[in-house]
């Protein structure tokens, strides 16, 4: 596979403010818990949205250890073109070592949650998922720093892209403006903190 260059990569790359159940995308993300069995936010909004197929799948999934993920069918989200759910389980900020002073990629959380964006990636590749919705895995009930979030989620989804086919495209749904507004100026600032690697 010979890799795509950044710009390339970073065309397949957008972001948008809305409910990620309404997106037209093969698959959606969604920042659970280790259960699997859902709870508020993103994760309450995309069980509601499933319907009860979902957590009847979901109870012999066995859950999900943070840091990893696992696929399940979209059920009633399905009406809508979603075929994947791709469930996830991000850290919650705060860990003893969890000190935004160091640099990004650098704390327990932060290795956590840029294997979340991977392991994502390896799943929907795996499914077929030509487009996948991001939501700002841990940024909510999970209290992980937005900007530092998005960049861990932008570095490792265009590291991705940029020896990848799969998935085309990937979407960072927000669903607030202020939080695309975090996206946005991630990436318009990356030549200042992804090639240095300053401290974040
Ligand atoms: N569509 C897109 N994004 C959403 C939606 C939605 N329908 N609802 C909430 N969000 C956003 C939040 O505004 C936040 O930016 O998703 C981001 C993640 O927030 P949470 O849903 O709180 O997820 P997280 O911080 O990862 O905490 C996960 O919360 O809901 C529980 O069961 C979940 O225990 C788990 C924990």
């Amino acid at each position: 596979m010979p890799p795509n260059d950044h710009d390339a990569a970073l065309d397949r790359i957008e972001i948008t403010v809305a409910d990620i159940t309404t997106l037209a995308v093969d698959a959606i993300v969604n920042a659970a818990n280790e259960s699997l069995l859902g709870g508020g936010g993103v994760d309450g909004a995309i069980h509601r949205a499933a319907g009860p197929r979902l957590l009847e799948h979901n109870r012999s999934l066995g859950g999900c250890p943070t840091g990893l993920a696992k696929a399940s069918p979209a059920f009633d989200l399905e009406a809508r073109g979603i075929r994947h759910i791709i469930h996830t389980v991000g850290p919650i900020w705060g860990d003893a070592h969890d000190d935004e002073a160091m640099s990004l990629g650098n704390t327990p959380s932060d290795v956590l949650l840029a294997s979340c964006y991977t392991r994502s990636l390896e799943l929907a590749r795996d499914v077929g998922a030509a487009s996948v919705a991001f939501p700002a895995i841990s940024t909510g009930v999970y209290r992980f720093p937005k900007e530092r979030a998005a960049k861990i989620a932008f570095g490792h989804v265009l590291g991705w892209l940029t020896q990848a086919d799969l998935p085309q495209r990937v979407t960072f749904c927000c669903f607030a403006d202020a939080d695309a507004q975090v996206y946005k100026q991630v990436i318009e600032s990356r030549g200042q903190w992804m090639f240095n690697r300053k401290r974040a």
